[in-house]
């Protein structure tokens, strides 16, 4: 049986109940705690401080922190696993904001601001002191429409088939104003609400403004509703003030939404002059491609192999999940999530489990165990020939967007200086594996685990660290969205695409 620690987490208050030997990067990131280095041990920007309780000094906080921060009780988050109750300071929701340093400059004003990151699956919300940039409260949560239909498509379909859109508005619209609600009182806090800032994809843009879906119902898929939406508190009769702005951020394209375009504001994809990408690696992969002029942007159909689903035992980076799988001595070693049994397999151990077949020759370059049969992981989990097959379409989509987009610039994917990679995933991945079966064939050092660059890119517009309507109205003119299922190449290379490298890539 596995038993819970309480962990406290401040200047929030907040508390959870952690199995032993639970990694608290994936507990906190849940929160919108940014791990600027993705969790390498690299750059200090996770650390906390112990108030009470012990966590374990690493190798990497030895490395990072001096004797001093460490006798104060400093530990880098993204390396503590949790042994027992604690109560614990989060540095960066201290310090004001974002993890990288350099883009921490902001205009203080009065008030308090809220971010959304609305999500077809999860919702992540931060209420900010405007004057310090201090996150003072933070709430996460299912997205409620998804009673409606898991993903995108069906929520779409809902809303144009089945005359649900009314219906998916008013869930959104209420469930953020209740978050909202709650935040107010868990940070207990006089000021008002005077701004908050909402990004999504296209889809929750259109349901939340109450704009028409149809459009994203059929070919090709765009709307000419994409511009920002600008609501007041009291349309909307949320916990703000009446004056308080409600912006929805706008959308780049297609499927393209104003999460990609946060993403592009928290990377600084904008002003970087070499060939640069950022891609969320989803149900939905979406790409941005810049070569410093041009902003190419796509989403691709990548299934939803990355979130664990449609895998025969696939599951969410949960308790129990396999989440890292590595070779020793000829044989697969998994370590699974809480420690305990493995349940199932979640993403990030997908692509590990993976190129540990390839590597041993267990799995052939054409994706076919070289047995015929399933290949044992770990306790009764195992990886079925299909579900390699859902891997190689998910790797298929992502790798034959990004070419296509790169060549469409004049380049071949080779040429890509730097890729950030948004998201949770793009976190825990490992980047030498997602090399070794092709899904990101760059060397690591050129792929930037950014984290939630939507929710970073929310507060940056929030806490005024950009002028966000100079940004845009440089950017807008340079952005072209590229409806990859339109290209009559697509196909053919999403094909090439699905096979794995037949060796380590040098
Ligand atoms: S040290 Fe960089 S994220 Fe922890």
């Amino acid at each position: 049986m596995v038993s819970g620690s309480t962990v406290q987490l401040l200047p929030l208050g907040r508390t959870l109940v952690l199995p032993q030997g639970a990694a608290l990067r994936e507990a906190l990131f849940e929160f919108g705690v940014e791990f600027p280095c993705g969790g390498r041990g690299r750059c200090k920007g996770c650390r906390l401080r112990v108030l009470a309780g012990d966590l374990a000094i690493t190798a990497d906080d030895r490395q990072r922190l001096s004797p001093v921060e460490l006798a104060a009780g400093w530990r880098l988050a993204c390396q503590a696993r949790v042994s027992g109750d604690l109560t614990l300071e989060i540095a960066q929701w201290e310090a004001a904001v974002l993890g990288d340093q350099s883009r921490i400059t902001f205009q203080p004003r009065p008030g308090l601001g809220v971010a959304v990151d609305l999500g077809t699956t999860t919702l992540a919300v931060q209420l900010l002191d405007l004057a310090t940039g201090n996150v003072l409260a933070v709430a996460t949560a299912m997205n409620a429409q998804a009673v409606h239909g898991a993903d995108v498509m069906s929520r779409i379909h809902f809303a144009v088939h089945e005359n649900g859109a009314g219906r998916l508005h008013d869930l959104i619209r209420r469930q953020i104003g209740g978050l909202i609600a709650g935040l107010r009182q868990e940070a207990a806090r006089d000021e008002a609400i005077v701004e908050v800032v909402l990004v999504g994809n296209t889809a929750m843009q259109l349901l939340f403004c109450g704009r028409d879906v149809h459009p994203l119902a059929q070919a090709p898929f765009e709307s000419d509703e994409l511009d920002e939406a600008c609501f007041t508190g009291a349309e909307l009769g949320w916990s703000v003030t009446a004056e308080a702005v409600v912006r929805f951020l706008p959308s780049l394209g297609g499927f393209v939404g104003s999460d990609l375009l946060a993403g592009i504001l928290a990377t600084g994809l904008a002003e970087v002059k070499s060939l640069s990408a950022l891609i969320d690696l989803g149900t939905n992969g979406e790409i941005i491609v810049t070569n410093g002029g041009r902003v190419l942007c796509a989403s691709t159909a990548a299934g939803p192999a990355f979130e664990g689903a449609r895998i025969s035992m696939g599951m969410r980076a949960a308790t129990g999940a396999i989440s890292e799988v590595t070779v020793r001595e000829g044989s697969l070693v998994c370590r699974v999530l809480g420690g305990g049994e493995p349940r199932g397999i979640c993403g990030s151990g997908l692509v590990d489990a993976v190129a540990c077949g390839l590597e041993l020759g267990w799995i052939t370059s054409t994706g076919r165990p070289a047995s015929g049969e399933a290949v044992l992981l770990a306790g009764d989990v195992e990886l079925a020939p299909r579900d390699i097959r859902e891997l190689q379409l998910a790797k298929g989509a992502i790798t034959a967007g990004l070419r296509l987009m790169v060549e469409q610039l004049g380049f071949t994917p080779g040429a890509l200086e730097r890729v950030h990679l948004a998201g949770a995933f793009g976190n825990y991945i490992s980047r030498a594996n997602a090399r070794r079966i092709g899904l990101l064939p760059f060397p690591p050092e050129q792929i930037e685990p950014a984290g939630n660059t939507a929710l970073l890119g929310a507060k940056m517009v929030l806490l005024r660290t950009v002028d966000f309507s100079t940004f845009w109205e440089e950017l807008r003119p340079r952005v072209e969205h590229v409806p990859l299922n339109e290209d009559p190449r697509f196909h053919e290379v999403y094909v090439e695409e699905m096979g794995f490298p037949s060796q380590r890539l040098s």
